[in-house]
């Protein structure tokens, strides 16, 4: 069966001391559902937070990752590297990744490949913006998205994949899909997948929503039957909120 997954997007939110600090804080939180937990600090601090979480329930997972093994690409990070320091999760083709960094659909399946074959679990993101909503889209815009960076994989590699739809609409915006917009649309992308890759692969499928998931919202969303846990940027920078949604479970 799948499993609910709450994963804490930091962005480029807190500095060492702060990292150190909100880990203290998450520490003493209780957890009373059954989600994995993780946090995804930046960079910087992803190797002290991996060392002060070796005997917690909370995985420490990165925010991006380059798609070559090494070589002369100033400021950019490999999966190696990742992994030599234990990393076992990437989040990958985040809006704002896609959006500020350019990252497209054929940048992110090269990320996608070099994250699998470095034996990375891949929390893959995507959605629609506004605009393609409005115009009634959103679907469409979701299906290229994820055929077009996953779809050349066979069925075993969705064993390390999640997916997270996340409406750019949604993001850090206080507006929130309606539980019923999330189900509908993570109902569309388990279809998706069960049209190519049958109903074993897409039942197992963890589909996260995030874009603006709060202590007050998340219990409604979470409560929907193929919405499979959260991906969350605000309100996971505060662990009471954190652990609030987590237990929303
Ligand atoms: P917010 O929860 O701040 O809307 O961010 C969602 C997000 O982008 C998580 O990756």
């Amino acid at each position: 069966m799948r499993k609910n997954i709450v994963a804490g997007n930091w962005k480029m939110n807190n500095d060492l001391a702060q990292t150190e600090t909100l880990i203290t804080q998450l520490k003493g939180q209780t957890k009373t559902s059954n989600a994995e937990v993780m946090i995804a600090p930046s960079f910087t601090n992803l190797w002290h937070a991996f060392q002060s979480l070796r005997q917690d329930d909370i995985e420490v997972v990165a925010q991006n990752m380059h798609f070559a093994e090494n070589g002369a690409y100033t400021g950019e990070v490999s999966a190696s590297m990742l992994k030599s320091i234990g990393i076992q999760t990437v989040i990958l083709g985040h809006s704002e990744r896609r959006a500020y960094f350019n990252e497209t659909d054929a940048s992110l399946a090269k990320k996608v490949d070099a994250a699998l074959t470095n034996d990375i679990r891949i929390i893959f993101c995507f959605g629609e913006e506004l605009a393609d909503r409005k115009a009634g889209n959103e679907e469409a815009v979701v299906e290229s998205q994820i055929k077009n960076a996953l779809f050349h994989l066979g069925a075993e590699a969705f064993k390390n994949i999640v997916l997270a739809y996340e409406p750019v609409w949604a993001i850090g915006t206080g507006e929130t899909a309606s539980p019923e917009q999330a189900q509908d649309m993570h109902a569309f992308i388990r279809k998706t997948l069960a049209d190519t890759y049958g109903n074993e692969v897409a039942d197992n499928m963890s589909i996260l929503y995030g874009g603006s998931v709060k202590p007050a919202n998340a219990k409604e969303i979470f409560g929907k039957p193929d919405v499979d846990g959260g991906l969350i940027g605000g309100a996971a920078l505060k662990a009471e909120d954190f652990y609030a949604i987590v237990n929303a479970f």
